[in-house]
């Protein structure tokens, strides 16, 4: 007697049946070793309950037998996915990376860096710290009074307009320079004083070759008895060499409302050493600063007493001072954020 040929609905009821148990059974293996018992009893080559699945293929009426056999191709393949996703999830990640092609090249790494003109602030620090020099800031946002009254500006003095000024309200500007630190510095903290002022400054400046609307400036003051304008000049000529290495400087007669007698430090052209070219317009030298004796009537609108004390103060700008030792030809490639061109200073 021969058995009647299994129907091809049977056949695939099986297949269902089997697909239903493989893979829980496969999900829930905890192990790389419980995942082989699981493998064997289901997949196994020589018992596996697939092999059995697939000796009940020859029991089809030979014109299931095509249907049948993709159908159980397709149980096969989803069942043997369902094991390597298993297998890969127990895999432990150190045995995954090892993996990986060792010859690969590494991804690139991206180093920050200091931007030049934060360089130049951070070294001005630096060489005044060595002479005694603290670190002051002041506020953007500032009174008219702090910005100029204090600083002796006379109301209305045209001085005025060469610092086109933002007004945030009628009694509120963004500061043109860091002198009004000066005064806030004054007001604080009894003299001797020492203090170096770094911070931006606003003018309403067009944005071109060699002016920004907002740039850094550096401030120096000095209040003390007994201060001369040998004391300014010493200790600026010092900065200088040690700044751009051994150099020259020279002094040229100037007015600040702020300053008397005033003056503003030339150093020689880092580029042409003196000869003349374009980064110093043939002059042969850089202008880097001005400065001065503290005017009395600074003082005395500080309540400090200007018989007793004397001072004198400087302000510099540190993007004219990283063109200057770069021989960068625009003020605005400082300001551009282009990582290709501020790479070029990475120290
Ligand atoms: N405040 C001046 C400016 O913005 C720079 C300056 C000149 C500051 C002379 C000083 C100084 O302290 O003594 O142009």
């Amino acid at each position: 007697m021969t058995d009647a040929p299994l129907s091809l609905q049977d056949f695939t009821s099986l297949l269902s049946q089997f697909h239903g148990e493989a893979a829980p059974a496969i999900d829930a293996a905890s192990d790389a070793d419980a995942l082989e018992a699981v493998r064997t009893k289901y997949l196994g080559r020589a018992h596996g309950w697939l092999k059995d699945l697939s000796a009940k293929l020859g029991q089809l009426e030979k014109t299931d037998r095509a249907a049948a056999g993709a159908a159980f191709n397709e149980v096969r393949l989803r069942v043997e996915a369902t094991l390597e996703t298993r297998r890969v999830a127990l895999t432990p990640a150190r045995v995954a990376g090892a993996l990986a092609d060792p010859t690969m090249p590494a991804r690139r790494q991206w180093t920050g860096a200091v931007h030049p003109v934060t360089q130049v602030i951070d070294e001005m620090i630096e060489i005044f710290r060595e002479l005694g020099f603290t670190v002051a800031l002041g506020p953007e946002a500032e009174s008219p009074w702090y910005n100029f009254g204090s600083l002796n500006f006379p109301a209305d003095h045209p001085a005025m307009d060469l610092h086109d000024t933002l007004y945030l309200a009628d009694d509120l500007v963004l500061r043109t320079h860091t002198s009004p630190v000066q005064t806030r510095t004054l007001q604080g903290y009894a003299p001797p004083i020492r203090v170096l002022i770094p911070g931006n400054v606003h003018r309403r400046d067009p944005f071109d070759a060699s002016h920004a609307p907002t740039f850094a400036q550096v401030e120096g003051l000095v209040v003390d008895e007994g201060i001369t304008f040998a004391d300014l000049k010493a200790t600026l000529t010092h900065f200088a060499n040690r700044f751009f290495g051994k150099t020259k400087t020279r002094f040229r007669p100037s007015y600040f409302p702020f300053t008397e007698p005033s003056a503003e430090m030339d150093v020689l052209c880092g580029v042409c050493h003196g000869s003349g070219c374009g980064v110093c317009k043939q002059s042969g030298w850089i202008e880097i600063l001005g400065s001065g004796l503290v005017h009395p009537a600074v003082l005395e609108s500080s309540g400090v007493d200007s018989e007793k004390y004397t001072g004198w103060a400087f302000g510099m700008g540190p993007a004219r001072t990283a063109l200057a030792r770069h021989g960068i030809p625009d003020i605005r490639l400082l300001y551009d954020s282009d990582v290709r061109f501020l790479g070029q200073f990475a120290k």
